[in-house]
């Protein structure tokens, strides 16, 4: 699995996949890859003493089409032992990815109890020295994602404070997930949801610092949404809508670059044939197909497709052929040739 890190492009930010733990493994963001070429996809996080003491190829191996393919993937890393991030940097060189990130933004107890994740926007000189480790063990780019901040925290002078400090540790690169965290009181998913979106604070940052890239996160799901904000930003980064309506993203590069957007039906031919490469593995068929059950979201035959592969994956085999068969039922549906 070495990759040749010359030979890595420039991970293109404009449009990003948000990393979502149980979500975007490889097996999704091989999927992802299909409908959005173009697109920076993320990895879960997976925290530094996981990446030390681990089963490395699991949690770090990428699907292998996707390795020194043109597909970039940013690893995102938990932790905050700058010794221990540097050589969990260290150990993820060789398999492929285009960037290491950190988690500064994900407000779990599990997390909390590990002092990573949000709770270390507190922490901005810590947070710096973690930079500074992880940048020293490689050539890739190094970058963060955090919120505009956790509680009672001041989002203006706070989220500065914060900032300075990472781009004084040589940081370029901010991911900011438009909200703050509040940690206590709120579950992970309400933390999502609860904390007020606050774009302006984001542009406000974006506009003070022409020397970062920042990237905005949060509730972005519409096309038009994204086309509203992307110019005051780098970059757009898409969670729960990527993951549930995939097809956005195709729709936002073809709306950003003039892109073709794929045929869903070709995207469930490739996944086909990819389903049963690893299928001949023994990946079992649901852990791919999971990922896919948005694919026809909004057209006629998404209820179909969406219960038929939940069910059907489970016990079937000939994935492969499962996957063409119902790709082939709800296009018929889409043209009106159902019977
Ligand atoms: C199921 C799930 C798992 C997530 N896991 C992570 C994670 O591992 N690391 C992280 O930084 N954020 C994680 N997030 C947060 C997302 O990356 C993103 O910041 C958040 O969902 C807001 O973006 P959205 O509104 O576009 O979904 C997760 C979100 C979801 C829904």
């Amino acid at each position: 699995m070495n990759s040749d890190r010359t030979k890595m492009p420039a991970p293109d930010r404009r449009l990003c996949v948000a990393p979502m733990m149980d979500w975007t493994d490889r097996h999704c963001r091989h999927f992802h890859r299909h409908v959005a070429p173009g697109a920076l996809l993320f990895s879960e996080m997976v925290t530094a003493d996981a990446v030390i003491h681990g089963d490395r190829d699991r949690l770090l191996a990428q699907a292998p089409e996707d390795v020194g393919a043109g597909v970039s993937v940013a690893l995102q890393l938990g932790g905050s032992d700058p010794a221990r991030l540097a050589e969990a940097t260290r150990l993820a060189a060789d398999y492929g990815y285009a960037e290491i990130n950190l988690n500064v933004g994900c407000p779990s107890d599990r997390v909390q109890s590990g002092r990573f994740g949000a709770c270390l926007m507190a922490e901005p000189g810590l947070v710096a020295d973690c930079m500074a480790a992880m940048r020293a063990a490689t050539d890739l780019p190094v970058t963060v994602k955090c919120r505009i901040g956790i509680d009672n925290m001041d989002p203006e002078a706070g989220l500065d404070d914060f900032i300075d400090a990472v781009a004084g540790a040589g940081v370029k690169v901010v991911y900011l997930h438009a909200r703050k965290a509040w940690l206590s009181g709120l579950s992970p998913k309400e933390n999502r949801d609860v904390p007020p979106l606050d774009y302006d604070r984001a542009a406000r940052l974006a506009k003070g610092r022409p020397d970062l890239d920042i990237i905005l996160n949060g509730g972005l799901d519409t096309v038009d949404a994204v086309m509203r904000e992307r110019p005051r930003f780098a970059g757009v980064m898409l969670g729960r809508a990527a993951y549930r309506t995939p097809m956005i993203l195709a729709e936002l590069l073809a709306a950003m670059d003039g892109d073709a957007v794929p045929a869903r039906v070709e995207i469930a031919d490739r996944m086909a044939d990819y389903a049963d490469r690893r299928g001949a593995e023994g990946v079992p068929l649901h852990t791919i197909t999971r990922h896919m059950l948005g694919l026809y979201h909004g057209q006629r035959g998404a209820r179909m497709w969406r219960r038929h592969l939940g069910e059907e994956a489970r016990n079937r085999r000939d994935g492969g052929t499962l996957i063409r068969e119902l790709a082939a039922a709800c296009e018929a549906m889409a043209t009106g040739m159902a019977a």
